[in-house]
């Protein structure tokens, strides 16, 4: 029997499982066999097999990974998982474990082999098939396997690595010592395809209108006459989630947007205009006063972060007590997203021990049951399910905005004046980017205030005032991050307009520092 927690919103029981050895592998093979129509799940590589069996997976696919087979203590899968009858296809690390463990051998590689290599097929059937003898493919290990395991036969190999990839005579059990998920793999996804459909006949079921159309039917069914409620942040994580559950119980939801007065500059009014359009209990609180009355004097990052925490918690309780005590409220949605469900189970993000993040989690007492509608979506799928939602594109493309809002983009003390600057200088930046087609090309972009005043000149008179930084980042999940090489005509463009239209600035700056050593947000 499948628990019943982890039923609610898997959605669809036809799956392949990816077995973690490795996290950024891992999510990049999911987000390749789900482009291709098939829900993927990620699970850690030390899954028991009676668990895997109980998900009924169409296939297995053993990720690569950083670590090295040889080492002691090397991670490891179930062993019972080869005798599941549930094809499997091991990648690079997940290649030279599966030849480990049925009795193959491992060795130190003479060389590495990283980059693109010619890859000789010798049989072109099975994860082969429809493939030309010779293949560019992608790879990166130090370690290769030095004798294959009884039964199991060698299909391609490299100048460098004989066995280069292998499969069972009779089994489904195929190894790759290549990564297909990568685009410089030329043929990966038709070496995937052919694993996924040929091999596991996994049906073709992960589209985005039919997950809209799932998602919202089980959460009809889990509420049922109940009531739920749901904090909108303006963000597009929550606004998905808020929009699903409005079309899954529509008036027995109860939606809260709290504005902290530290959000972007006609962020409320949007959403609000946004939010008013659907039938449902709306509950919009200006709380600006109580936020900035709190953080007033403070200057410490942490400090601030805290007590942006706190205050938010406090309204957030506040309301349900004053406005929304008269429902019989059982479930609290939250917009968790499938990265952060991984990376919470299996370590705490690096992210998340430097800056405590902020992200709403209300106090027992209340005894709220948690619903994440979207817990198994990808960020980019989270927006798809956006358009067929029909919620505004410009909403849906918006960069992540962090929980503590404008707070940790003003150095130091927070004011109105403060923030009425950076509010302005921000959007005189993004709409720049707008206008030149630049912000679609960014991961993250915003604008900083650093209230510390330099002398400048303007109209032939002495000016005295603050500095502004921009940062814009091209990342792939925030936890590192590269800054934008942003075209000097579009910076210097952006800089006089920012300058010309936003008192209070006279100096631009652009961050070029890279994640690590820098963060993305400056506090
Ligand atoms: P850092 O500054 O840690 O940011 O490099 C990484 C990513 O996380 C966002 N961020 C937050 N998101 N609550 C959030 O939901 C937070 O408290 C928070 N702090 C940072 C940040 O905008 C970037 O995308």
């Amino acid at each position: 029997m499948i628990d019943s927690k982890l039923r609610i919103f898997m959605l669809s029981l036809n799956m392949i499982v990816v077995l973690n050895f490795g996290s950024q592998f891992a999510h990049l093979i999911a987000r390749r066999v789900r482009d291709l129509g098939v829900k993927a799940e990620i699970l850690p590589f030390n899954t028991p097999a009676s668990k895997i069996k109980e998900l009924n997976p169409d296939g297995i696919i053993f990720s690569g990974g950083p670590a090295s087979a040889l080492e002691k203590g090397s991670p490891r899968p179930d062993k019972k998982v080869f005798d599941l009858n549930i094809p499997i296809l091991g990648i690079c690390y997940g290649h030279q474990v599966m030849a480990q463990m049925l009795g193959g051998k491992v060795r130190k590689g003479v060389h590495r082999e990283f980059g693109k290599e010619i890859l000789v097929l010798k049989k072109r059937i099975g994860i082969f098939k429809d493939l030309s003898p010779r293949e560019l493919v992608w790879f990166s290990h130090g370690d290769q396997v030095s004798k294959l395991p009884k039964d199991f036969v060698a299909t391609a190999s490299t100048s460098s690595c004989k066995y280069a990839a292998y499969q069972h005579n009779n089994k489904d059990l195929y190894a790759i010592q290549f990564h297909p998920e990568v685009t410089h793999t030329q043929k990966g996804i038709k070496i995937l395809s052919n694993f996924i459909f040929n091999i596991c006949k996994a049906p073709k079921d992960w589209r985005i209108d039919s997950v809209a159309k799932n998602i919202i039917a089980e959460l009809k069914d889990k509420i049922g006459k109940d009531h739920i409620i749901i904090g909108i942040s303006g963000g597009v994580d929550s606004l998905v989630a808020g929009t699903l559950l409005y079309k899954a119980v529509g008036k027995q939801l109860h939606a809260v947007f709290v504005d902290t007065g530290l959000l972007r500059k006609n962020e409320v009014r949007d959403v609000a205009t946004l939010l008013r359009k659907r039938q449902f209990d709306l509950h919009i609180v200006d709380a600006s006063k109580a936020f900035l009355s709190e953080l007033k004097g403070v200057t410490d990052p942490e400090e601030k972060r805290k007590i942006i925490g706190h205050t938010f918690i406090e309204i957030f309780e506040e309301t349900i007590n004053n406005k929304l005590k008269k429902y019989p409220i059982k479930y609290f949605a939250q917009g968790t997203i499938y990265p952060d469900r991984i990376e919470s189970a299996e370590a705490s993000s690096h992210a998340s021990k430097i800056k405590s993040h902020h992200n709403l989690t209300l106090p027992e007492k209340f005894g709220f049951q948690i619903v994440e509608p979207i817990r198994d979506l990808y960020k980019d799928e989270v927006r798809k399910l956006g358009e067929v939602l029909n919620l505004p594109k410009e909403m849906l493309s918006r960069h992540p905005f962090p929980g503590p809002g404008l707070a940790v983009r003003i150095v130091g003390e927070i004011t109105p004046e403060r923030l009425h600057i950076l509010r302005e200088a921000d959007a005189v930046f993004i709409e720049e980017l707008e206008k030149a087609k630049e912000y679609e090309k960014i991961w993250q972009a915003f604008a900083v205030l650093l209230p510390l005043k330099t002398v400048g000149v303007m109209g032939d008179e002495r000016t005295y005032e603050y500095m502004l930084a921009l940062r814009a980042v091209d990342s792939v999940d925030g936890m590192s991050a590269d800054w934008h090489k942003m075209p000097p005509e579009l910076l210097e463009k952006i800089s006089s307009s920012i300058i010309g239209k936003v008192r209070g600035i006279n100096r631009v700056l652009y961050d070029i520092t890279q994640k690590p050593p820098a963060t993305i947000e400056y506090e």
